[in-house]
């Protein structure tokens, strides 16, 4: 994302220190997640030191701070799947990539999420890995799906 792009949705908000948290979000929504360089521009724009912006930026979970993985794995821990041993495939899915939920790995080959439902209730425990739907996975089934993207 360019400077001229970042002042555009700044501008946006009139500039206003206080618009900060809309201001990260539109541009996450665009650039998928938020590098140091375009905070460094919002601080200088808003007026709102950079200090501040990581410290907002860290605080809320809705906002990226590294880029994704190439890979994002969503499980679902939502209570149909909990109840037929979702934990226990998260518990196999962090072992293998390194990394908890809500983490990317080093590599930037994986990003884990966990989710309260995806949909298929009935066919926990539920993955979706690169938009595709794995269901009834038990831990090692979910292994070898996951391997398949190392
Ligand atoms: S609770 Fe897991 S798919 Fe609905």
């Amino acid at each position: 994302m360019d400077n001229d792009r970042i002042d555009q949705i700044i501008d946006k908000h009139q500039g206003e220190a206080s618009s900060l948290i809309q201001v990260l979000l539109e541009i996450q929504r665009e650039n998928s997640w938020l590098p140091k360089e375009i905070l460094e521009r919002v601080s200088e724009k808003l007026q709102v030191s950079l200090a501040q912006i990581q410290h907002t930026a860290t605080f809320y979970k809705a906002f990226r701070l590294v880029p994704k993985g190439r890979h994002e794995i969503h499980i679902c821990n939502g209570t149909s799947c909990h109840v037929r041993g979702a934990q226990g495939v998260i518990d196999t899915v962090q072992d293998l990539i390194g990394i908890r939920p809500g983490q990317t790995d080093l590599d930037s080959k994986f990003t884990l999420e966990t989710c309260n439902c995806l949909g298929r209730c009935a066919l926990g425990p539920v993955i979706e890995i690169e938009g595709k739907t794995h269901s009834k996975m038990s831990p090692a089934e979910a292994k070898d799906v996951i391997k398949k993207y190392e």
